[in-house]
C-alpha cells in the first residue's frame, strides 16, 4: 500500500515536472531578407504578426545562419553544428539537394533536437519544408526523413519548393539545359550539315549509318529533356504526410492555409503535453505563391504578397497559443534560414528576391547579407519584451538553448558549435557565447567572424570572396548563385578584414595604415581558424555527386500504376481525408 502511494505520488512529481516543461514553436521562413519584416526597417512590406512577435520578445540584430544555403543551414540549425561537421557542405557547385531521389541527407549519426526533446517526453512535429534528404539505399528506409530525426509528425514538402515545381514559373536548371542538351543538340545539327554538304559536293562518302547514329542521338537527348521536364514536378514536388505521400504532384491552392491549419491542429492536439512545433515555410523561396486573400495585394509584387500571406500564417500560430493560454509557457523562434535571393529576378524583370537591408550580397554568398537573417525570440514573463540585442548569435544556438530548457543533457560524443542563447536573452550577460564564428561557403572556409572578449568591435576577415558578375553587381547575376571557389571567387592573402561594428556593410577593407593592429587581428584569428579546422573530422560526403544524383530505385510514386505519379489525399483544411 505504502510503496503505491509512492508511486502514486512519484507519478504525479513526474507529471507536473513534464508540464512546467516549455513549449517550443520554432518558425523558419527561407529566403527572407533581414530588410523585409517591419520590424527590421521595412516601411512598405506589411508584416504585422512578425512585428507583434517582435514587440513581446527580444530582436536578435546580428543574428547569423551558419550558411547562407538551405540544405546546410538547415542542417546546422537542426544539429547545433557547423554543416562541415555532418558532411553536408558540398565540395562541388551545387551545395543544395534537387532531387527527392538523391542518397545523401541529414545522417542517421546526426542528433536533431527533436530527437533530444522526443527522448524528454515531447511531442515533436515538422510541418512544411524538410530539404535533408528522405533514404539512403531503398526507398523504404527513410533513414534521412523527419521521423527518423526525431519528429513524431512530419506534414510537408520533403525536397524543397523551387521554380520547376509551379507550371510556367520556369525552371532552375536552365543553365544545366544549355550546357549539357542545347548545346550538343547545336553540336550534332552542325554534324549532320556539314555531313550532308560534304556528301553533296562528293568530298566525303559518309556511311549512312552515321546520319542514323547522330540522328538517333539528337532524338535521346531531345527525349531526355522533354522526359525531364515532364516528369520532374511529380517526381520531386510532393507533401508527405509521416511516411506517405499525400499529393502528387503538390498543388499550391491554398497550400499556406492547409499547413497552417494542420500545425494549429498539432498545437489543439498536444495543449496538455509539452511540444515542439518546427514550422518551415515554403515561403519566400520560388516559386513564388500565394492564395487568394494575398494575391495582388501587397506593394511588392508576387514577393511581398507570399510575405504577407507567410506572416499571416505567423499570426494564426500566435491567436491559437493566446486562445490555448499557452503563450506564456511556450518559447517562440523567428528566423530564415539565409539571406534573400537577390539574383531571383525574372526574365520579364520582376524582382522575386526580397530584401537584405543595408547589407551587401544575399543568399548563397557570406557577405552579411546572405548570413544576417532576422532573429526573433519571445517568452513572455521569462525574456524581456522589447529588447533588442546586437551581440553575434547563430542559428545553431537554437539545439543547446531548446535542449537545455527542455532538459536534456547536450550529447557529449560530438562537437556542438551553437552556445545556449538564455543567458544573453535574459540579460545575465551582455555577451554572447561566441568570440569566433567561422563562416563557410558549402565546405570552404570562407570568412571568420571575432568579437574580442575585451572590446566592443566585431572583426570579419574573408579567405576569399565571391566575384559578382556582372562586375558591380551586388550578386552572382550570371550564374544565378555565387559558387566557392575556382574562377568564381577571388582569394586573399593576407584576409580581407573589416570592421563590422563600424562598417556593417563592408564597405571599407581595412589596411595596416587604417588599422594599426591590422596584422595582430589577422593573426588572432587565423590562429582560431586553425584551431577550428583540427576540431573537423573526415566523414562521408552527403553532397557529392554520387549521393546528388537522382537514383531511379529511390524515387517514391504514390500510384502503383506506371510512371504517372498523381495522387490527391490532402484535405482543405489540412487533415488527411479518410
Ligand atoms: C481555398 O480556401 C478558401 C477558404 O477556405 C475556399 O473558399 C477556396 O475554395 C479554397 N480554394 C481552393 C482552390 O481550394
Ligand atoms: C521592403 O521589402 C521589399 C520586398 O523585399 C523591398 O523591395 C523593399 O526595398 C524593402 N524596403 C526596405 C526599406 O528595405
Ligand atoms: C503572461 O505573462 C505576462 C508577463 O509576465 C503577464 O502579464 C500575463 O498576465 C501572463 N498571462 C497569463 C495568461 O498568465
Ligand atoms: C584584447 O585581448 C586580445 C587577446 O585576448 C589582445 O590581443 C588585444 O590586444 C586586446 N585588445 C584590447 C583593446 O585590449
Amino acid at each position: 500500500m505504502m510503496t503505491l502511494l509512492l508511486l502514486l505520488l512519484f507519478l504525479c512529481e513526474a507529471q507536473s515536472w513534464v508540464a512546467s516543461k516549455p513549449n517550443f514553436v520554432l518558425l523558419m521562413a527561407d529566403d527572407l531578407g533581414i530588410g523585409d519584416p517591419g520590424c527590421y526597417g521595412n516601411k512598405t512590406l506589411r508584416t504585422p504578426n512578425i512585428d507583434r512577435l517582435a514587440r513581446g520578445g527580444v530582436k536578435l540584430t546580428q543574428h547569423l545562419a551558419a550558411s547562407p544555403l538551405c540544405t546546410p543551414s538547415r542542417a546546422a540549425f537542426m544539429t547545433g553544428r557547423y554543416p562541415v561537421r555532418s558532411g553536408m557542405a558540398s565540395q562541388s557547385q551545387v551545395g543544395v539537394f534537387l532531387f527527392s531521389a538523391s542518397s545523401g541527407g541529414l545522417p542517421p549519426s546526426e542528433i536533431t533536437f527533436a530527437k533530444l526533446l522526443k527522448d524528454q517526453g515531447y511531442s515533436t512535429a515538422l510541418i512544411g519544408k524538410w530539404h535533408l534528404g528522405i533514404s539512403c539505399h531503398d526507398p523504404g528506409d527513410f533513414c534521412h526523413h523527419p521521423t527518423s530525426h526525431g519528429f513524431d509528425y512530419f506534414h510537408g514538402l520533403p525536397l524543397t519548393n523551387m521554380r520547376d515545381c509551379k507550371l510556367g514559373e520556369g525552371s532552375v536548371f536552365t543553365a544545366a539545359f544549355r550546357l549539357l542538351v542545347l548545346l550538343p543538340m547545336q553540336l550534332i545539327a552542325v554534324a549532320l550539315l556539314t555531313l550532308v554538304v560534304l556528301k553533296w559536293l562528293g568530298l566525303f562518302r559518309a556511311p549512312p549509318c552515321a546520319f542514323l547514329f547522330l540522328f538517333l542521338l539528337a532524338t535521346l537527348l531531345l527525349g531526355l529533356l522533354l522526359g525531364f521536364l515532364h516528369y520532374f514536378r511529380p517526381l520531386n514536388c510532393f507533401l508527405m504526410r509521416n511516411r506517405d505521400i499525400t499529393q502528387q504532384p503538390m498543388s499550391y491552392d491554398n497550400l499556406t492555409q492547409r499547413l497552417t491549419a494542420d500545425a494549429a491542429h498539432f498545437l489543439r492536439r498536444n495543449a496538455e503535453t509539452p511540444f515542439l512545433l518546427v514550422l518551415s515555410f515554403l515561403h519566400m523561396h520560388t516559386a513564388l505563391f500565394s492564395s487568394k486573400d494575398f494575391a495582388g495585394k501587397s506593394q511588392h509584387g508576387s514577393y511581398g504578397d507570399a510575405a504577407e500571406e507567410m506572416d499571416w500564417s505567423v499570426g494564426q500560430i500566435l491567436d491559437v497559443l493566446d486562445e490555448l493560454k499557452l503563450a506564456n509557457n511556450t518559447l517562440v523562434y523567428f528566423s530564415s534560414d539565409q539571406g534573400a535571393h537577390v539574383e531571383e529576378v525574372t526574365v520579364k524583370g520582376e524582382v522575386q528576391g526580397g530584401s537584405n537591408g543595408i547589407y551587401k550580397g544575399g543568399k548563397a554568398n557570406n557577405w552579411e547579407g546572405g548570413i544576417r537573417v532576422p532573429g526573433i525570440v519571445r517568452w513572455p514573463g521569462v525574456i524581456q519584451a522589447g529588447l533588442e540585442i546586437d551581440e553575434p548569435t547563430s542559428n545553431m544556438d537554437i539545439f543547446p538553448t531548446v535542449a537545455k530548457l527542455a532538459g536534456s543533457p547536450l550529447p557529449q560524443d560530438r562537437v556542438i558549435d551553437g552556445r545556449d542563447l538564455m543567458p544573453l536573452l535574459r540579460v545575465r550577460t551582455r555577451r554572447s557565447g561566441h568570440e569566433f564564428l567561422f563562416h563557410y561557403c558549402n565546405s570552404y572556409l570562407n570568412a571568420v567572424r571575432w568579437h574580442p572578449p575585451n572590446s566592443t568591435s566585431v572583426w570579419k576577415a574573408f579567405f576569399f570572396t565571391p566575384k559578382f558578375s556582372p562586375e558591380g553587381a551586388n550578386g552572382c547575376f550570371d550564374t544565378h548563385v555565387c559558387f566557392c571557389y575556382g574562377q568564381y571567387v577571388t582569394y586573399h592573402d593576407p584576409p580581407l578584414l573589416f570592421e563590422i561594428s563600424r562598417d556593417p556593410r563592408e564597405r571599407n577593407p581595412l589596411t595596416p595604415t587604417s588599422e594599426p593592429r591590422f596584422w595582430e587581428i589577422l593573426e588572432a584569428m587565423q590562429e582560431a581558424a586553425a584551431r577550428h579546422a583540427r576540431t573537423l573530422q573526415d566523414v562521408p560526403n552527403q553532397l557529392s555527386l554520387g549521393n546528388l544524383m537522382w537514383k531511379p530505385w529511390l524515387q517514391l510514386c504514390c500510384s502503383s500504376l506506371g510512371l504517372s505519379c498523381q495522387c490527391d489525399r490532402e484535405d482543405q483544411d489540412g487533415r488527411q481525408s479518410p
